[in-house]
């Protein structure tokens, strides 16, 4: 970990007085969306402001995505778009970070093909992140730093996007190594942070006001595993649990492969823990799940499923689907759809598989077409609408409590939060109920969403 305090004070005498304007995207998963949290939190004791507009911006980070290749050619168009604002505003230090910025081929395309980015900062390497801007202040033209020093970023501060939801990791990495997927490259091995650390920082939120804890890592229920002395995941549940005031508990995700009874007692144990599991499936085809390396059968899921079905037989589930990993055929795709339809998940995140490089599926040769992918897609789609449209009708006349997010963007005067089953919930109220428990009565429902009334 760098102590950045003599480089900070640096920073602040070159920028004598003045409060130059930042603006940080974070793309891609949670986590990376905390990263960038702690990004803005050091920008902010350097003395910077925070500003939505490009324009205006005296500083611009991205904080990018691997995951798929429509996510890296987004970022790349972005920054390619940037130069224009460069043209404009010589001063301005355009920074890239993120899981892109792990893989060398992009990094070396950045600094050859975008001379305008001033630097690269590798996802652990977040506190190196003064030293980068003060070497950009100085007029240095392209720094980088892509070391893996700061695995738990305990001393980054933090400005967090919201004042009532709270993203807390709790792990980095993964060591599971999906045959398609570039996490485990991008962001190293698992490392689990310290539990009273974990237990410190949530009871501080918790003390702050914030009403909801969304516990991340790429496999929370492997937490703790490889550190002899820590406690497992549902016991961290257990301990989180006892804190006291009025907030709930989330976590993503869940590895099916880890999913032990000792994690479904403690969900249903625990009365601060929400009524949701996100069990990411991937595909229903034991074969598929085998070239995936993702070490559950389907039938092994399904016991998990039933395990929590036992306890609860409308438990709310959700789940991830790859359609169209390489060579998956038209009767590996339908055991995908017959899982959905047993299993009634009230959503699912699918996507198009994307080859990877430096992954093992990447070396597969495909024989299915990109039309016979996009069929199928279109399939699953219209498959789990049904479903959700459906399952949702089971809310109808009950109460729920309803953490209020936002104003509804379809419909003036209605509010959207979310219920502890992870249903987006639409009702009439005032924006001052936003960061709020609430009881709403459901009256309708959609395929997306609940609609109810205040009570
Ligand atoms: N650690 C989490 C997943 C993080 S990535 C887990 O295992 O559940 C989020 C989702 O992106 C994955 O669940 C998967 O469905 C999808 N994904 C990952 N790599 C992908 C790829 N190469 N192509 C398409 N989707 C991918
Ligand atoms: Fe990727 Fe698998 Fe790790 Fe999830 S568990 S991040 S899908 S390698
Ligand atoms: Fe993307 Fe990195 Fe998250 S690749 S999904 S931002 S861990």
């Amino acid at each position: 970990m760098n102590d950045n305090t003599a480089i900070i004070n640096e920073i602040r005498s070159l920028l004598s007085g003045r409060t130059p304007k930042a603006l940080v995207r974070s793309f891609g998963c949670q986590l990376n969306v905390s990263d960038g949290e702690k990004i803005k939190g050091l920008l902010g004791t350097a003395g910077y402001s925070f500003t939505e507009d490009e324009r205006e911006a005296d500083l611009i980070i991205l904080n990018t995505c691997a995951v798929r290749e429509s996510a890296e050619d987004r970022v790349f168009g972005i920054i390619g778009s940037m130069k224009k604002l460069k043209e404009i505003n010589p001063s301005l230090i355009i920074g890239v970070s993120g899981c892109m910025t792990a893989q060398d081929h992009n990094a070396q395309r950045i600094k050859k093909s975008y001379p305008h980015v001033s630097f690269v900062m590798g996802t652990s390497a977040i506190s190196s992140l003064p030293s980068l801007l003060l070497e950009s202040l100085k007029g240095v033209k392209f720094s980088a730093d892509t070391s893996e020093y700061d695995d738990f970023s305990q001393s980054v501060p933090q400005i967090r996007d919201s004042g009532f939801k709270a993203s807390v990791p709790i792990m980095f990495g993964c060591n599971n190594f999906c045959t398609y997927c570039i996490v485990p490259y991008v962001r190293g091995r698992e490392r689990s942070r310290r539990s009273d650390d974990i237990i410190r920082e949530v009871r501080e939120l918790v003390d702050g006001g914030y009403k909801e804890i969304m516990l991340l890592g790429q496999n929370v229920n492997s937490y703790g595993s490889g550190s002899e002395n820590e406690i497992s995941f549902p016991q961290l549940l257990r301990k989180l649990n006892e804190i006291e005031g009025d907030f709930i508990i989330r976590f993503m995700s869940s590895h099916p492969k880890d999913a032990s009874q000792e994690l479904i007692d403690a969900v249903f144990d625990c009365d601060k823990v929400e009524r949701h599991l996100h069990l990411p499936l991937q595909s229903g085809s034991s074969s598929v799940l085998s070239r995936m390396n993702r070490i559950y059968t389907a039938e092994k899921y399904l016991e998990t499923v039933e395990r929590i079905r036992s306890r609860c037989p409308d438990f709310s589930l959700t789940t991830d689907i790859i359609v169209g990993f390489p060579n998956e055929t038209e009767e590996e795709f339908n055991a995908t759809l017959d899982i959905i339809r047993r299993v009634k998940y009230d959503n699912i995140y699918s996507f198009i598989y994307s080859k990877r490089s430096g992954t093992k599926a990447a070396v597969i040769d495909d024989f299915v077409s990109e039309e016979v992918k996009g069929r199928r897609m279109r399939e699953l789609l219209e498959v789990q609408r049904g479903i959700s449209s459906e399952n949702y009708k089971r809310f109808l006349g009950r109460k729920m409590r309803v953490l209020v997010d936002e104003e509804s963007k379809k419909r003036p005067g209605y509010l959207t939060g979310k219920s502890s089953e992870f249903i987006i919930v639409e009702f009439e109220g005032d924006a001052s109920l936003i960061g709020q428990f609430v009881e709403v009565e459901i009256t309708g429902s959609m395929n997306w969403a609940v609609k109810g009334k205040l009570i």
